[in-house]
C-alpha cells in the first residue's frame, strides 16, 4: 500500500531556538583567512543569560530562495550573512529547502553587544533542530564561527575558550567552566544606543593592515589565553581581571594605531573605565572589558552588583544599564 505522503511533514520542519550573546574577557580581533573567517587569535568568553536572541528556522521545499525578519521587519543588512550561514548549515548536512528565518532580540542591535553572535549561534541550533540533523555542538560551533567568529562561543554557556588547533587552520570550542560553577554578574552600561560606526569585520581588516603593533596583539595572545583560562580554573577573580583588562585595552591599541584611527569610545566610555579603575582600587570586586562599540562592561563578584549597578547608572551620559548573570548555551525551546 502506497501511504500518501503527509503535505506538513514536507513543508513544515521548523523550530525555535534562544541564544545569549557573549562577552570576551580575551578578545578575538584579526583573521588568519578572511575567506573562511578563522580568527588569528584565540579567545576565551562568558555567555550572558539576561539579553537573548530567539530565532525561529522553518524549512519550506516551496520556497524559491531564504528569507530572513528581524523584528518582525525585512533586515537587508544581514540577509546577506544569514544566507550564507544557512547555505554552510544545508552543505554540511545534505539539506535542499530554503529556509524562512525570523529572529528578534531583547536587547540593542549592532552596539557593541555582540548580536551576531546571539544570532548566528541560535540560527544554527534552530536549523539543527529543524531537520532534527543532531550535529555535535562542535560543529555547530564550526558552522556559525564562519558566518562570526564570536558565534561559536554562544554555542556554548558559562565559561567558553576558543582555541586555535591545526597550526590555526581550524578552531575548537568548548565550555570550560559551567556558569554555576563562578556565577560572576555583569552590568552593561550603554552609552550610546546607536549602530557602530565600523562594524568588526572592516575593522579587523583595517587593523591588519594599518596597525604597526597588529603583529604584537597576534604573539602576545597566547600567553593571555593561558593566564585567563588559569585563572577561570581557579576561579582567582583577581588574576582574570588582570589579564581581561590588559587584553581588552591592547585590542583598543591595535585600533587606536589604525590609519584611520578606529575610535570605538565616547567620553563616558572613558568615565565609566575610570569609575570601575577606582572601585577596584578601594576593594570593590569588579573589572571592565569593552568591545567594537562605545558601551562598558562591568564583571563583577555577585555581592558588588547591587553597588556597580548604581554607581555606573550614575556616570553622566550613560542611558541606562543591563543587568545579567552567566547563562547557558544556545538552545531550542517550544513555540
Ligand atoms: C570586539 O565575531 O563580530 O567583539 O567574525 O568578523 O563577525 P566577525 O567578528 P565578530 O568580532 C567580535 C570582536 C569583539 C571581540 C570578541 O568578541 O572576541
Amino acid at each position: 500500500m502506497i501511504v500518501p505522503r503527509d503535505p506538513h511533514e514536507r513543508t513544515m520542519k521548523q523550530a525555535t531556538a534562544i541564544a545569549h550573546p557573549n562577552i570576551a574577557l580575551v578578545k578575538y580581533w584579526g583573521k588568519s583567512d578572511v575567506e573562511q573567517n578563522l580568527p588569528a587569535v584565540g579567545s576565551l568568553s562568558i555567555t550572558l543569560d539576561g539579553l537573548t536572541t530567539t530565532t525561529r528556522v522553518r524549512f519550506d521545499e516551496s520556497l524559491t530562495a531564504d528569507r530572513f525578519l528581524f523584528a518582525g521587519g525585512e533586515a537587508p543588512g544581514m540577509a546577506g550573512r544569514v544566507t550564507a550561514c544557512l547555505g554552510d548549515f544545508r552543505h554540511r548536512v545534505g539539506a535542499t529547502a530554503y529556509a524562512e528565518v525570523e529572529s528578534d532580540n531583547n536587547f540593542p542591535t549592532a552596539a557593541g553587544l555582540a548580536s551576531s553572535a546571539s544570532g548566528f549561534a541560535a540560527l544554527v541550533v534552530a536549523a539543527d533542530a529543524a531537520l532534527g540533523a543532531g550535529l555535535h555542538p562542535g560543529e555547530l560551533a564550526e558552522i556559525a564561527r564562519r558566518a562570526s567568529g564570536s558565534a561559536a562561543r554562544s554555542i556554548f554557556g558559562g565559561f567558553v575558550e576558543l582555541s586555535l588547533v591545526d597550526g590555526g587552520r581550524g578552531i575548537e570550542t568548548r565550555q570550560i567552566l559551567e556558569p554555576a560553577a563562578w556565577p560572576l554578574a555583569v552590568v552593561v552600561a550603554v552609552t550610546d544606543s546607536g549602530p557602530k560606526a565600523v562594524g568588526s569585520t572592516d575593522g579587523m581588516l583595517l587593523t591588519e593592515r594599518t596597525s604597526p603593533y597588529y603583529p604584537a596583539w597576534v604573539a602576545s595572545s597566547p600567553a593571555d589565553l593561558a593566564e585567563a583560562h588559569s585563572a577561570v580554573e581557579r576561579r582567582d577573580f583577581e588574576a582574570l581581571a588582570a589579564v581581561s583588562e590588559s587584553s581588552c585595552l591592547k585590542m583598543h591599541s591595535v585600533m587606536l594605531s589604525a590609519r584611520p584611527a578606529l575610535v570605538y569610545w565616547n567620553g563616558t566610555t572613558v568615565d565609566c573605565i575610570h569609575l570601575l579603575r577606582g572601585l577596584r582600587a578601594v576593594g570593590v570586586p569588579v573589572f571592565f572589558t569593552i568591545d567594537a562599540g562605545p558601551q562598558v562592561k562591568a564583571i563583577c563578584l555577585p555581592e558588588a552588583l547591587e553597588r556597580v549597578g548604581r554607581e555606573l547608572a550614575g556616570v553622566p551620559g550613560v542611558e541606562r544599564v543591563l543587568v545579567s548573570g552567566l547563562g547557558g548555551g544556545a538552545r531550542p525551546v517550544a513555540g
